[in-house]
């Protein structure tokens, strides 16, 4: 949710600020593609800047007609519209005198800011809350004239949430940021230094990087970095180097990073498993800093996410409920937060989020920690702030992410979400060792059960470029297949914008089986049957009952399953894996489906309208 990347370099005015600033945008765009801007302190001492509403492509072609002169310091934005509709006028950064800023979040108390500033002669051009900062600097700066003094005094006025980044035209050496429940992170270079949203920003310059908290103000120059709390007091960040490259972050050949992303899932699901076992085999979580004695007490597990991320969530309750007899919640963060939980010190929350940033989710981690709950994150970015503020985490390993459709982090989450289950099993005795054992014998053998879902993908893919033009799916699921479900569609709906809708299997009867019409395409999660036979006997008799209805029936069942076929318009078989652990593979052709749709009927389906990758406002 908007992007945001600064630079500050040893050198003589030249291109290199902007070509940073630019690399910065363009692997931030997941963040916000309604509009660009950028803003360069010129070696005349002044200020150069251009924005354009649209994708990074209209800014940089402004660029190409209108080129900036060289400079020193620079700050660049991609914008996820809060106030003002996408436009060139409500484009970041916004100029008052001086000063230039950019903005990611919301400023809650704007309107009453604003109406100051007008009283006081101010002339406000755009709609955002972002160029009432700017205007509020500026003054600021005209008093104390110290960049970072007058971010501090700008920020203590500010409610909401925010990051900011800021440039004057008498620093040419200086870039000055704020954070406050918004992501920014520091990257550390030689004779310049970086500022960004997330690593992205400047994993191509440099991978050591420093990790600021809540409520800090940066003032970065060539050869330094200055952290404070927001009353002054001097601050330290915690330095920590990236553990993936630029090229990570690349298409690398692909035809889309969705594409790319789902390619990578045996990888992601086998680091994500790599290292997790002492020398005796035990299994190990990451930065545990909850005391065992808690997590063997806990009696309720509340897991909170949004998306995607919920739906890896729901996987996670049935196999935690299974394997532990702790009963497991799972519910959306937003809802969660509002409707007074029922929670103790002997509850667990279990925050899921692939970006660690997700605003309902850090906002249901407060609350629950406020409340006496011990709260463990699933997170597949290091340093981001949901890790930072819950008593334990347990990384993803799945990489960075770009396309917004969440794929190879899903998978990723669903591998942790095992893990914790496993390990609290081994922690409270539900298990025996070599029960535990068995099972993670079975989830390492998944990565290569992936690739082989991969490799058999081409008649989904045909299939998918040959119903480009249909209007609605369904997707059913039971058990662990349900949240596959939901999953399925949606990821549809996101990126091939398809009327698309996941329902429990069993209850297509209770009403949603009204929509079945004759040529209706469904998609059916089937348990296996080596299973409980009850739940795949169920199924198929789901499918019959869709069938006889017109449904065109396309089933996922595992290898060997021979009864669906008799069924089935289409069968795609994965192999055959445990019932619990089958969500790793039976997701996978259905993202590919949306993805090969979405491209054949000619969408972006890395960035998909009206979305962001990562949701930083509520
Ligand atoms: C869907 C998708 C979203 C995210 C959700 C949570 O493809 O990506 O639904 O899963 O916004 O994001 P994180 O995991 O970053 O908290």
């Amino acid at each position: 949710m908007c992007g945001i990347v600064g630079y500050v370099g040893d050198h003589q005015p030249d291109a290199r600020p902007l070509e940073v600033v630019l690399e910065g945008l363009r692997r931030l765009e997941y963040r916000g593609y309604d509009s660009a801007g950028v803003a360069l302190v010129t070696g005349a001492g002044g200020l150069a800047t251009a924005k354009k509403a649209g994708k990074l492509a209209n800014l940089v072609a402004e660029l190409d007609a209108r080129p900036l002169p060289g400079a020193t310091a620079g700050i660049g934005h991609t914008r996820w519209a809060t106030h003002g509709g996408p436009t060139d006028v409500n484009a970041h950064p916004h100029v008052a005198g001086g000063v230039a800023l950019i903005h990611n979040g919301i400023v809650e108390n704007f309107a009453v800011l604003k109406e100051e500033l007008l009283a006081d002669g101010a002339e406000l051009l755009s709609e955002t809350d972002t160029e009432v900062v700017a205007h509020l600097l500026q003054r600021a700066y005209a008093e104390v004239k110290d960049l970072g003094e007058a971010m501090r005094l700008v920020v203590r006025r500010l409610h909401g949430t925010f990051t900011l980044l800021a440039v004057h035209e008498d620093h040419p050496d200086t870039v000055v940021g704020a954070r406050h429940d918004s992501p920014l992170v520091v990257g550390l270079g030689d004779g310049a230094n970086y500022l960004g949203s997330d690593v992205a920003a400047f994993i191509a310059e440099t991978r050591r990087a420093l990790e600021l908290a809540q409520d800090q103000v940066v003032v970065i120059t060539p050869r330094s970095v200055t952290v404070t709390d927001f009353d002054g007091n001097p601050a330290e960040g915690r330095e920590y180097t990236i553990d993936w490259d630029a090229a990570a972050a690349e298409k690398g050949g692909f035809r889309s990073f969705m594409e790319k992303e789902i390619a990578d899932q045996p990888q992601a699901v086998q680091d994500t498993l790599l290292g997790r076992t002492d020398t005796h085999g035990r299994l190990v979580l990451d930065d545990l800093k909850i005391d065992e004695s808690v997590l063997r007490a806990a009696d309720k597990i509340i897991v909170i996410a949004c998306g995607t991320a919920a739906y890896s969530g729901h996987v996670a309750k049935y196999a935690i409920e299974h394997w532990c007899r702790i009963p497991v919640e799972v519910e959306l963060a937003h809802e969660f937060r509002y409707r007074d939980p029922i929670l103790t010190e002997r509850t667990l929350v279990v925050a899921i989020s692939q970006s660690g940033e997700t605003m309902d989710t850090l906002m249901a981690v407060r609350h629950a920690r406020e409340q006496g709950a011990k709260v463990l994150a699933i997170c597949n970015t290091h340093g981001s702030t949901i890790p930072r503020e819950s008593d334990a985490v347990l990384y993803t390993h799945a990489g960075p992410e770009v396309a917004v459709a969440s794929t190879k982090a899903f998978l990723a989450q669903i591998t942790a979400a095992y893990l914790l289950g496993l390990y609290l099993a081994q922690l409270r005795g539900n298990k025996f060792a070599d029960e535990i054992a068995e099972i993670l014998d079975d989830l390492r053998a998944m990565p290569e059960k992936i690739q082989e879902v991969l490799d058999r993908s081409g008649r989904v893919r045909e299939i998918a470029r040959w119903m480009a033009d249909t209007s609605s799916v369904l997707f059913l699921g039971r058990h662990v297949g349900f949240p596959v479900a939901l999953e399925g569609a949606l990821k549809l709906k996101e990126i091939a914008y398809i009327h698309a809708e996941g329902f429990a299997a069993g209850e297509l009867k209770h009403g949603p089986i009204a929509l079945i019409e004759p040529g209706q395409p469904v998609f059916v999660i089937v348990p296996s049957p080596r299973g409980r036979d009850s739940l795949h006997s169920k199924v198929v008799s789901n499918i019959q009952e869709i069938r006889a209805r017109g449904a065109r029936t396309l089933v996922i069942a595992e290898d060997g399953d021979e009864a669906v076929k008799a069924y089935a318009d289409e069968v795609f078989f994965v192999p055959q894996s445990p019932t619990l652990l089958a969500p790793l593979l039976s997701v996978v052709p259905l993202q590919i489906f949306a993805c090969e749709l979405a491209t054949a009927r000619g969408l972006d389906v890395d960035q998909p309208r009206n979305l962001a990758k990562s949701v930083t406002v509520e």
